[in-house]
């Protein structure tokens, strides 16, 4: 198979599993166990913990285990949305209208539970605009949500610059808005440095980096206002209650730190192989379009739009040649709408429902691409022609 579905998940890295193999067989002890297996356990987790907020730039007591981006992602929302609003700070949150389900479901719950939630744009290539941001900032901002990296069009947002708008208002209005991110996309492509983000809460899966599936990471910076969803025991300093996944959060300290080593070559490695497999693919197959504008975007994303197809006919047609790619977001794919993210960007329908997603990870080699690059337009020519050819009874 050639696995181009990386920004749905990874492979596991091997030392991953050779990480967590002893977690799953004889260290099997609770953490909060007192004795000897459990505190074997205890410190795995709290080696993990600090192996994570180093690759953050973070301090450990600021790193918090969860069960993957999904939790992350509402634990940063509704808690801290719900204790900004107890300190009487307002019920106002900024996030975009492109982000990952798990951050639109989040804030339209937050709109349910009678918070005010405005959902800023983007442009034709997937990026918010800084300004339209800052205009929708009102006294009573006590949170905004951005995505580091588009999960299917791989647009980065300007985070870092979006920190410094609140920084600025927070001076000049004596009022302090609490920045988030989901950074699900970005291990192994971008820096992760909580402070040169700026972010005050930033949320990571861990089998997307390499890591095992069930696992994630919520950055939350100390002494940020937050009101705990998850009630129990008093693990992860009282901030999420259950006993720890002792494998997966050895394993995610492992990935994480995987991923941020060597960024710089793997990034320039893959984008040579990305823009060989955009371009090949555009000059062999006519009607085609990229979306988005593949600048200030991670380097393995490759959206394109192929003219007069459904792209669940490519993905499948693909499938059957052995290469796996997206129909727009993975986690989307069971609901046939179009893709609410190709939608603001003003890609017409006719386009969305014909886009698949390449996403290229470590594994891809130059043989995989030419591959696919004789493949797809294969694939395209035949369903057009499947389509082209009068219904026979
Ligand atoms: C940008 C983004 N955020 C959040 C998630 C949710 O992550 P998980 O399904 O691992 O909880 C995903 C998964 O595709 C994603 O791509």
């Amino acid at each position: 198979m050639i696995y181009l579905d990386n920004a749905a998940t990874s492979p596991m890295r091997p030392e991953v599993r050779d990480a967590m193999l002893p977690y799953l067989e004889s260290v099997f002890g609770n953490p909060s166990g007192l004795y000897a297996v459990g505190r074997e356990a205890q410190a795995a987790v709290d080696a993990a913990r600090t192996t994570v907020a180093a690759c953050l730039g973070a301090r450990p007591a600021e790193v918090i285990f969860t069960s993957g981006g999904t939790e992350s992602i509402n634990t940063a929302l509704q808690g801290i949305a719900y204790a900004m609003r107890r300190a009487g700070a307002g019920a106002h949150v900024i996030t975009t209208a492109i982000e990952h389900h798990a951050g639109l479901h989040a804030a339209q719950f937050l709109e349910e539970s009678g918070f005010d939630v405005t959902y800023i744009g983007c442009d034709h290539s997937g990026h918010v605009r800084i300004d339209e941001f800052a205009a929708a900032l009102r006294p009573d901002t006590i949170l905004a949500s951005v995505m580091l990296a588009n999960n299917e069009v791989g647009a980065v947002q300007p985070i870092a610059e979006i920190a410094g708008v609140l920084r600025d208002y927070a001076h000049r209005q004596q009022h302090r808005v609490l920045l988030h991110t989901d950074a699900v996309q970005a291990p192994g492509w971008l820096p992760l440095e909580v402070n040169a983000l700026g972010v005050d809460a930033l949320s990571l899966s861990s089998h997307k980096f390499g890591g095992p599936k069930g696992s994630g990471i919520l950055y939350l910076r100390r002494a940020t206002p937050f009101h705990q969803l998850l009630l129990g025991g008093g693990q992860e300093m009282q901030k999420r209650a259950g006993t720890e996944n002792v494998p997966g959060i050895v394993g995610t300290g492992v990935a994480l730190e995987r991923a941020a080593t060597g960024i710089r070559e793997r990034a320039a490695r893959v984008r040579t192989l990305r823009d060989r497999l955009r371009d090949g693919i555009l000059a062999a197959t006519s009607g085609t379009t990229v979306n988005g504008c593949q600048q200030s975007c991670v380097p393995n994303n490759l959206n394109i739009a192929f003219d007069g197809i459904e792209s669940e006919s490519l993905v499948l047609g693909l499938d059957a040649a052995g290469i796996a790619a997206s129909s727009g977001s993975a986690c989307s794919n069971s609901t046939w709408e179009p893709s609410h993210v190709l939608m603001a960007m003003g890609v017409p329908i006719r386009r969305a429902v014909g886009s698949v997603r390449f996403s290229l990870g470590d594994a891809t080699t130059e043989a995989d691409i030419e591959e696919v690059i004789r493949a797809v337009p294969r694939e395209v020519a035949r369903i057009r022609a499947e389509n082209a050819s009068p219904v026979r009874v």
